[in-house]
């Protein structure tokens, strides 16, 4: 009995670290804007890639069918790579996203600091290392995609009117940046991202006021999910609600993705993600 139990832990192992980190979904969600927009909209959230080596078929093969559902903006939520000589990797791969499409992006930790491998297991043995933005941020550029830190960008389209508000990672934000979204103008879909919830720890009550949804990452859904227990390891302050999928806080939609990619290659019952959301205008909801 023992060596049947033995067997089926190492078969649970092999394929939490060499089958479900491949197995990329693409998931829709759909939420109803309380704000007036023409039409329905789609937004394609791609978080948390950590990109190590070859870009996998499998990957650019999910993009290309989250592509065809024609959304009309492309968000990143950071953690594109894990070192520098992964930017080839990503250029590559952002190849793969159109210019028609506005795509916006915000940094993740990974931006900002090198991390070991063993860092996961104990943060001061295994310390990171600062990391130079400079060659990623040249990148984006270089594909036009337009990084906000701690700004807002109104887009206007044919079916919507967005303002968008990318915030900057940082290892210490208590209290919020002095910067704000108090100047958004009326009627605009305010739509707010970053990457990691533990900015949500220092949001007032007051600072959802006029914010419609918010996206983020960093949590790759705790990347091991027990039956009856959940996510096992989160990496915010949140443990459970905010770490994957839709939650509502106050008037504002969150969604928290997955991620596509991580550090430590090892999920379970999590399998990583790209995320369409569907965004319908009241009317369509009561039609
Ligand atoms: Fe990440």
């Amino acid at each position: 009995m023992i060596y049947i139990f033995l067997l089926l832990f190492l078969l649970l192992l092999f394929y939490s670290r060499y089958i479900e980190p491949g197995l990329f979904i693409m998931r829709e969600r759909e939420m109803i804007s309380l704000k007036i927009i023409k039409r329905p909209v789609s937004i394609l959230h791609v978080s948390d890639l950590h990109l190590k080596g070859q870009v996998p078929t499998r990957l650019i093969r999910i993009i290309r069918k989250a592509l065809k559902k024609g959304p009309d903006l492309i968000l990143f939520t950071g953690d594109f790579t894990e070192c520098d000589q992964d930017l080839a990797h990503l250029d590559k791969l952002l190849r793969e996203f159109p210019d028609r499409i506005p795509r916006f992006a915000v940094l993740g930790n990974h931006e900002f600091h090198h991390y070991p491998v063993l860092h996961v297991f104990h943060h001061t043995l295994f310390q990171s290392k600062p990391r130079d933005i400079r060659p990623l941020l040249d990148l984006f550029k270089r594909h036009h995609i337009q990084v906000l830190r701690n700004q807002t960008r109104f887009l206007k389209t044919a079916k919507a009117s967005f303002a968008l508000t990318g915030m900057e990672y940082t290892d210490h934000v208590d209290p919020l940046p002095s910067f704000h979204w108090t100047g958004i103008r009326k009627g605009y879909f305010h739509l707010l991202f970053f990457h990691s919830p533990d900015l949500l720890h220092f949001f007032k009550k007051e600072d959802y006021d006029g914010i419609d949804l918010i996206l983020m990452g960093h949590t790759h859904g705790g990347q091991v999910r027990l039956p009856l227990i959940g996510p096992v390891v989160t990496r915010t302050r949140y443990t459970k609600w905010i770490v994957d999928g839709y939650a509502r806080r106050h008037s504002t939609f969150i969604s928290s993705h997955r991620g596509l990619g991580q550090s430590f290659q090892f999920r379970f019952f999590c399998r990583p993600e790209l995320v369409l959301l569907r965004i319908k205008p009241p009317e369509a909801h009561s039609a």
